[in-house]
């Protein structure tokens, strides 16, 4: 049962004031680094420029809202992660931003694929994607899926259930594959990543792997053992998404290896591959400090490596699945400010709404995991003092927010080009369609050249779809 009051006799006070990590800026004109691409600079003139092309030439040519993704940081990030993980199989997890153009890019620089649905595995596969550098993910793949796998000779099926297995097993007695599928085991390892609770994986009480703690990852590994037309690799575990805490990477990878031991022991066999999973955080605001590949490399090659030794066994093969950490800062959206409307919310206090001709269609995470965005004012440069302002969509919700809070100029106005940073993943890729809004294009700009890789989605695509 809900209760309505009055409006602002509980609310009124709430809020207002900005959260503690958010301090008012000096100069709202300046850039934190870490929450852009490497190509993003203010000219002198005072305009935002990604790759040496200026905002205000992006909208023009391309309307907004617009994702505008820095294709050299994707590059060098992918890069970055190949370098510092060298012995490692890297596989990109498309689902953070699933085009040809940027799966093509990340293939070119040596990274495998991740997918997890039929849709992921076409836009692999358009990309140029060669079969066996794809990975199949997902908690319910259809028998579509598993036979897409199975017949295109997949680098591997990560299997996550039962029924899975007994699917797996009855599609290939139909027909073996030429080579056997390869197949690991996802297995929750009992880890609570401190993130968000819906974009956490690994513990006990979701939907995703085979419980180890339970045995049913061991009792999964031996019934796929046992299927002459795969060929079991090893265990995987994801523990979450948008981590900073490694000592979760830490315990997982224990409880992971003691697994891995433990089932290679059973089954007579050593199983050749381990995959740790993606997750590793990203900065969408100043109070994010994520580590770099390197380090990160560094601490889970040493937990491995002192694991493998205590448990007594090789290194086996290992993977691992970024997505975010290659696509997320490397991409802003750019939006154009429609309405700015100052909300009085106490007798002090009031916070400037300013709302811009996207919202929660291209950016549905500070909805769904009350997610902490920045932005920045993109077309100029203002010398108006900052006031703490909530950038909002065109949607009929409340809750349809892109960036909580943040310090905007005062003198921000209809008209003015706003950007906010770190949407590369999962803002396009979860983007919909609610209140018929077309779908942004992304714009991929590198070394002074802007191209659309997605074009928008126009309202008679939406027609289209339409039967009347
Ligand atoms: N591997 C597996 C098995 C996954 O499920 C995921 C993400 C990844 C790798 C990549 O995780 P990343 O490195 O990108 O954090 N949509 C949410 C996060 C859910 C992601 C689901 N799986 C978000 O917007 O934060």
């Amino acid at each position: 049962m809900t209760h309505t009051h009055e409006a602002g006799a509980l609310h009124a006070t709430a809020g207002v004031r900005a959260p503690s990590w958010l301090a008012p800026p000096d100069d709202v004109n300046t850039l934190v680094p870490k929450l852009w691409s490497q190509g993003v600079v203010r000219t002198a003139a005072g305009e935002l420029e990604v790759a040496g092309v200026g905002v205000t030439e992006l909208a023009e040519q391309f309307g907004t809202p617009l994702f505008v993704v820095d294709e050299l940081d994707v590059r060098e990030r992918a890069r970055d992660f190949a370098r510092a993980f060298a012995s490692f199989e890297i596989f990109y997890a498309s689902k953070a931003f699933c085009s040809a153009a940027v799966i093509r890019w990340v293939a070119e620089e040596g990274l495998s694929i991740d997918v997890c649905s039929a849709g992921e595995l076409a836009v692999a596969l358009k990309a140029g994607v060669p079969p066996e550098r794809i990975g199949l993910h997902g908690n319910n793949k259809t028998e579509f899926e598993l036979r897409q796998a199975i017949d295109l000779g997949l680098r591997r099926v990560v299997v996550d259930s039962f029924d899975e297995i007994a699917r797996l097993r009855a599609l290939t007695a139909d027909r073996a594959p030429t080579r056997p599928l390869p197949v690991m085991v996802r297995a929750t390892a009992g880890v609570e990543a401190h993130t968000h609770e819906y974009i956490a994986t690994a513990h006990e009480d979701q939907k995703f792997g085979l419980s180890i703690s339970e045995g049913e990852t061991a009792r999964a590994a031996q019934e796929l053992a046992a299927i002459p037309a795969l060929d079991l690799r090893g265990i995987h575990s994801h523990i979450g998404s948008q981590i900073f805490d490694t000592s979760g990477f830490e315990v997982a990878a224990r409880r992971v290896l003691a697994e891995h031991a433990a089932v290679s022991r059973a089954l007579g066999t050593v199983l050749p591959e381990v995959d740790l999973g993606g997750g590793f955080g990203i900065a969408y605001t100043t109070q994010d400090e994520p580590s770099s590949p390197q380090e990160l490399a560094d601490g889970l090659i040493a937990i491995v490596d002192a694991e493998c030794h205590a448990l007594g066994i090789d290194v086996p093969h290992l993977s691992i699945e970024p997505g975010r950490a290659i696509v997320g800062p490397a991409a802003f959206t750019l939006y154009t400010v429609g309405t700015v409307k100052p909300v009085v919310v106490s007798r002090e206090a009031s916070r400037l709404y300013v709302s811009v001709d996207g919202g929660m269609s291209d950016n549905i995470r500070t909805a769904l995991y009350n997610a902490e965005y920045s932005a920045c004012l993109a077309g100029r440069a203002s010398q108006a003092p900052p006031r703490l302002s909530r950038v909002v969509g065109k949607h009929c919700e409340s809750g349809d927010i892109v960036v909580m809070d943040e310090f905007l100029p005062s003198d921000v106005h209809p008209g003015d080009l706003l950007a906010v940073p770190g949407t590369g993943a999962y803002c396009r890729s979860m983007a919909s369609n609610y209140n018929q809004a077309p779908r942004p294009a992304v714009a991929a700009v590198n070394d002074g050249d802007a191209r659309l890789i997605m074009r928008r989605e126009t309202v008679d695509d939406l027609l289209a779809l339409d039967l009347g």
